[in-house]
C-alpha cells in the first residue's frame, strides 16, 4: 500500500472514531433524557445527577427537594433516572410490607470495605436473603414488649448525664454547648444499651478516639457519593484499589470489636455483665442458631450505634430548639409535667410508662420528627420488574423512586396550611386528622425495612426530655432563626448554648 492510501486511510478511520466518540455521548444523554422524559424537573437532572449531588454538598437538599415539589408537583425528576414522590398516599406502594421493593445502589455505598470484600448490614443491604437471615433471629429484641427491660440502661445515663452537667454547668454557671451535650448523651446511651458500657463521651465531656467526627465523615462521603454510586464502585469498593488500602477498624468499630471480644472471655460473662443488654441477646441468638455468621454480631452491633445514636440526637436537638424558640408551648409543656407531678406523681428520671400518660409531650415529640427528620434525604427503592404507577404516572422498571420526609411532611394538604410551622398542638385534634397525620409520617421509614430502633429511640426520648424539664431550667444564650440543629463538626458550634439552673 503506498504510503499516501496508508495515511488517508488512518486520516478515515480516526474520523471515524472522532465522530463515534462525540456522538455516544449524545446517545447516552439522549436516552438518559427520554426514559424519564414525562416526569417534570430540573432542566440539568434530565441527563445528570450532578445536579442532585451539588445539592447535598451545600448541605441544604431537604429545602431543594421541597422547594422543587412546590414548583413540579407532586412528581420530580432529580435524576436521570431518579423520581422523587411527595405524595403521602404512595406511602404503602413504594414501602410495601409484602414484595418489597428493593433498596437502589445508594445503600450500598454506605456498606463499608474490608480486605476487597463488602461487608453486608442490616439497614443498607440491598439483599433481602442477607436481610432476612440478620433480621429474624433479633427483630424481637427491638419489639415494643421488650422495650421496658432497657429502661435501666436509659435511666442510668441520664442519671450520669444530668451529675455532669450539675458538675460542668450549674455549679459553676457556665454556659452550656448543649447540642453538643445531647450528642454525648445520645451517643453514650446507644452504647450503655448495647454493650452496657458508654462510649465514654460525657464523662469525658468529649469526643473519645474521634469516633463522632469519624462517623459525621463517613455520613458526609456517603450521603453526597450516594448520590452517584458508581464514584464509590471507582473508588472505595474498588476491589484491586481495597486491597491497596491499609487494613485497618474504625474507631467506632474497634470500640465494638473490643466489647464483643470482652465478653466471649467466659471469666468475664461470670464476672460482671447484665444479661440484659443487646450483645448479649445478640449472642444468644448466636448460640441458638449455629448457621449464622459470626460477622452477623459485628453487623448487628454497629447497625445500633451507626443508625441510632446520630439520628436520636439530631431529634432532641429538634426538641429542645422548637420548644426555646416557641415559648409558649415549652410552659405549656411544662405546665403539663407540674399537674403530672401533682397528681400521679412522676419518678426521677421519668418511667417510659408515666411518660406514655403525657399527652402534650406526645405532641412534641411527633411534631419534632415530623418538622425535622432525621434522615434528610430519599429513601431510596427500585421500581420492580414490569414498572410501576405512582401519582398517575408510569414508571419504568429499574427507575430509582423514593420520598424524602422533608418533602412528605409539609403536605398541606394532610398537615394544614402551617405545616412549615412548629404546633405540636396539630397532634392534639380530632382522632381521625391524628390517624391521617400518623399515616404520612416517615421519620422512621416505613413497611418492610422500617426502623427497627424506633422504639428504642422514643423510649430515650420519651425518658429524657421530660426528666431533663423537670430538673433543669434553660435560658437560651443564643436564639435566631438562623439556628442549625444539623450535625456540623467543621463548624465550631450547633447554637444551641443554653444556661441551666435547677428548677424549683
Ligand atoms: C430518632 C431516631 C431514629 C430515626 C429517625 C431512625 C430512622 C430510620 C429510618 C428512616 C430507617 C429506614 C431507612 C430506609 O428505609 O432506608 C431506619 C432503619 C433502621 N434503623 Fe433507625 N432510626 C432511629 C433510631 C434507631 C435506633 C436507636 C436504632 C437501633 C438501636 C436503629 C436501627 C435501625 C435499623 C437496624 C434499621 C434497618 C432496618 C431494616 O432495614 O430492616 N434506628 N431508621
Amino acid at each position: 500500500m503506498a504510503l499516501n492510501e496508508l495515511i488517508s486511510t488512518a486520516t478515515g478511520a480516526g474520523n471515524h472514531f472522532l465522530i463515534l466518540a462525540s456522538i455516544c455521548p449524545i446517545i447516552f444523554l439522549l436516552h438518559n433524557w427520554f426514559k424519564l422524559r414525562h416526569i417534570p424537573g430540573p432542566f440539568l437532572a434530565k441527563f445528570t445527577n450532578i445536579p442532585r449531588l451539588s445539592w447535598v454538598w451545600s448541605r441544604r437538599a431537604h429545602d431543594v427537594h421541597i422547594a422543587l415539589h412546590k414548583q413540579h408537583g407532586d412528581l420530580v425528576r432529580m435524576g436521570p433516572n431518579m423520581v422523587s414522590v411527595g405524595d403521602p398516599l404512595e406511602i404503602d406502594k413504594i414501602y410495601k410490607l409484602r414484595e418489597p421493593l428493593n433498596k437502589s445502589d445508594f445503600y450500598h455505598v454506605i456498606l463499608p470495605m474490608s480486605k476487597g470484600k463488602v461487608l453486608p448490614g442490616l439497614f443498607a443491604t440491598q439483599d433481602e436473603g442477607i436481610h432476612r437471615m440478620l433480621k429474624k433471629p433479633i427483630a424481637s429484641t427491638y419489639s415494643m414488649t421488650n422495650l421496658v427491660s432497657f429502661e435501666p440502661f436509659v435511666d442510668e445515663t441520664i442519671e450520669v448525664f444530668f451529675g455532669q452537667l450539675d458538675r460542668r454547668f450549674v455549679e459553676g454557671g457556665r454556659a452550656c454547648d448543649f447540642g453538643t451535650w445531647l450528642q454525648y448523651f445520645a451517643f453514650d446511651v446507644v452504647g450503655e444499651l448495647t454493650f452496657s458500657s458508654r462510649l465514654g463521651f460525657l464523662e469525658g465531656g468529649r469526643d473519645i478516639d474521634n469516633i463522632m467526627l469519624d462517623i459525621w465523615n463517613w455520613f458526609e462521603y456517603v450521603a453526597v457519593v450516594g448520590m452517584m454510586p458508581w464514584l464509590d464502585y471507582l473508588w472505595v469498593k474498588n476491589p484491586i484499589i481495597s486491597r491497596l488500602r491499609p487494613a485497618g477498624y474504625s474507631p467506632m468499630v474497634s470500640f465494638a470489636l473490643k466489647r464483643q471480644q470482652e465478653r466471649l472471655e467466659p471469666l468475664y460473662i461470670e464476672k460482671e455483665v447484665n444479661n440484659k443488654d443487646f450483645l448479649s441477646r445478640f449472642i444468644a441468638a448466636m448460640e441458638k442458631d449455629p448457621s449464622i455468621p459470626q460477622w452477623a454480631l459485628l453487623a448487628w452491633t454497629s447497625s445500633n450505634i451507626l443508625a441510632g445514636s446520630d439520628t436520636t440526637a439530631i431529634f432532641l436537638r429538634t426538641i429542645f430548639k422548637n420548644l426555646l424558640q416557641n415559648p409558649q408551648t415549652l410552659e405549656r409543656l411544662r405546665a403539663e409535667l407540674r399537674e403530672a407531678s401533682q397528681t400521679t406523681g412522676l419518678s426521677m428520671p421519668v418511667t417510659w410508662k408515666e411518660s406514655q400518660s403525657l399527652p402534650y409531650l406526645d405532641a412534641c415529640v411527633k411534631e419534632a420528627g415530623r418538622i425535622h427528620p432525621p434522615f434528610g434525604l430519599h429513601l431510596e427503592r427500585v421500581v420492580p420488574l414490569g414498572g410501576m404507577n405512582v401519582c398517575g404516572e408510569y414508571l419504568r422498571e429499574g427507575t430509582s423512586v423514593g420520598m424524602n420526609a422533608w418533602v412528605v411532611h409539609r403536605n398541606r394538604a394532610v398537615f394544614g396550611e402551617d405545616a412549615d410551622e412548629w404546633r405540636p398542638e396539630r397532634w392534639l385534634g380530632p382522632e381521625e386528622q391524628r390517624k391521617k397525620m400518623e399515616a404520612s409520617l416517615l421519620t422512621f421509614g416505613g413497611g418492610h425495612r422500617t426502623c427497627l430502633g424506633k422504639h428504642i429511640s422514643l423510649l430515650e426520648i420519651y425518658k429524657l426530655v421530660p426528666s431533663l424539664l423537670q430538673e433543669y431550667d434553660l435560658e437560651p444564650l443564643s436564639l435566631d432563626k438562623t439556628w442549625r440543629i444539623e450535625n456540623r463538626w467543621f463548624v465550631p458550634q450547633f447554637g444551641l448554648n443554653v444556661k441551666l439552673k435547677k428548677a424549683n
